[in-house]
């Protein structure tokens, strides 16, 4: 979990009870009973979830989709270290949650068919527990560590030394008497993962040869993540169906490949005809509809924040406090569940005097924008005016 998103199980009972419907309107306000960890579109898998994810996973680079350019970068070091023989250049994935770190980084050692020795940053909280791990690594054995950013600061810099000169000093004693006896270690490869690669300190990502860059993925690529996906759990799908759920995805593969179940659990359960056992566009449609989540993958506390700001505040901008009571929830989970989805699909506009709701979001509620809306938000709108699906 990235720590920019709020501790799993710290906010209350659950999803369900939508809150109190405004008489008259369709505006739906939760009741701060919002669960940020159960929503059906989070980014961040829970320890159950990656236990299916694994079954998922694609396990070379030629059966990844998406991500070309980091994809090919990767495919051109991992190539040439295998020809030289040599363990390649340290590789630092980057980006937000569910978009393939993990996933990479286990192809990375498959294709170079090495082990890996898989451990994170929160579990290193020493230097010594660090030394461990790298004095039992075997040559050219790859070591993956996830949230990178999260490692305690003596370990970090025992890894700087490591990475570089394939050394790593383990102290003997405490106080003036303690020695340092200098370990030598056989070449061997980091992968890093970080979903905030701005937290690294610069000499530890200057360690790193290569750098990859995950970015959300388009609809197509979603589109052909799914169909595999939909074929490893034994299930027809539909080109329509399959697009309808890549366009609610908000362009992350572990959001696609839920959704993807809870369709699948529709498909068997209320599946008739046509659409037993089948992924069709209805039964898309009906399931992700049972779950909130709409066609541009925004669920419930999204409407509600858009709602409010529309309705309520007429726009905006309005403080990100105010907003917050207004939707019945915290600031923080406002700020950091809804914000940034509805920020990067231009929804809304972050300016000095507070949010904002952009045309495109006025037109998604189904409202007018106001004439000064429409020329003071329009201007810093990302996309298109036709509100079409960009990810
Ligand atoms: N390009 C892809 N093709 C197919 N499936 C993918 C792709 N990228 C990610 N997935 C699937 O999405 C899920 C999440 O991917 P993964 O665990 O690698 O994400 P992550 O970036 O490590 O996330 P986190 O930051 O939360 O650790 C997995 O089930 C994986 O199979
Ligand atoms: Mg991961």
């Amino acid at each position: 979990m990235s720590p920019s998103t709020p501790a799993r199980g710290d906010r209350g009972k659950g999803a369900e009870g939508g809150g109190p419907v405004a008489e008259g309107s369709d505006e739906c306000v939760p009741d701060g009973s919002f669960d940020a960890t159960a929503r059906v579109v989070d980014a961040d898998g829970d320890g159950d979830e990656r236990q299916v994810e694994a079954a998922l996973r694609p396990k070379r680079l030629d059966d990844f989709p998406g991500q070309d350019r980091v994809r090919e970068q990767l495919d051109l070091v991992l190539t040439a270290a295998r020809r030289r023989g040599t363990p390649p250049d340290h590789v630092l994935l980057s980006g937000p949650p569910g978009l393939g770190k993990t996933t990479l980084a286990l192809i990375v050692a498959s294709e170079l068919g090495q082990p890996i020795r898989v451990t994170s940053g929160p579990a290193i909280q020493h230097a010594g527990d660090l030394a461990s791990v790298l004095s039992s690594l075997a040559e050219g054995e790859v070591l993956f560590l996830d949230e990178i950013h999260r490692m305690a600061r003596p370990a970090e810099e025992m890894l700087y030394l490591a990475m570089e000169d394939f050394r790593v000093d383990v102290i003997i004693g405490k106080g003036p008497g303690a020695t340092a006896i200098p370990l030598e270690l056989p070449p061997f490869t980091v992968v890093g993962a970080t979903t905030r690669s701005g937290l690294l300190p610069a000499p530890l990502r200057d360690r790193f040869g290569f750098t990859g860059h995950l970015d959300f993925y388009d609809a197509a690529d979603l589109v052909t993540i799914l169909h595999r996906s939909a074929g490893l759990l034994g299930l027809d799908a539909d080109e329509d169906g399959i697009t309808e759920i890549a366009l609610r995805s908000r362009g992350t593969p572990r959001i696609a490949n839920r959704l993807l179940r809870r369709v699948r659990d529709w498909a068997q359960v209320h599946g008739r005809g046509a659409h037993a056992d089948r992924v069709t566009a209805h039964g898309a449609r009906t399931a992700l509809a049972l779950f909130d989540v709409d066609e541009r993958g925004l669920d419930r506390l999204d409407r509600a924040v858009l709602q409010a700001l529309c309705r309520r505040f007429n726009g905006g901008p309005v403080g990100l406090s105010t907003l917050a009571v207004a939707v019945g929830e915290e600031a923080d989970t406002v700020e950091t569940v809804a914000e940034p989805f509805l920020v990067r699909e231009g929804f809304m506009v972050r300016t000095p005097r507070g949010r904002a709701a952009s045309v495109l979001a006025w037109r998604h509620l189904g409202l007018a924008p106001p004439p000064d809306a429409q020329g003071m938000w329009s201007a810093t709108l990302p996309i298109d005016d036709a509100g079409g699906a960009r990810f």
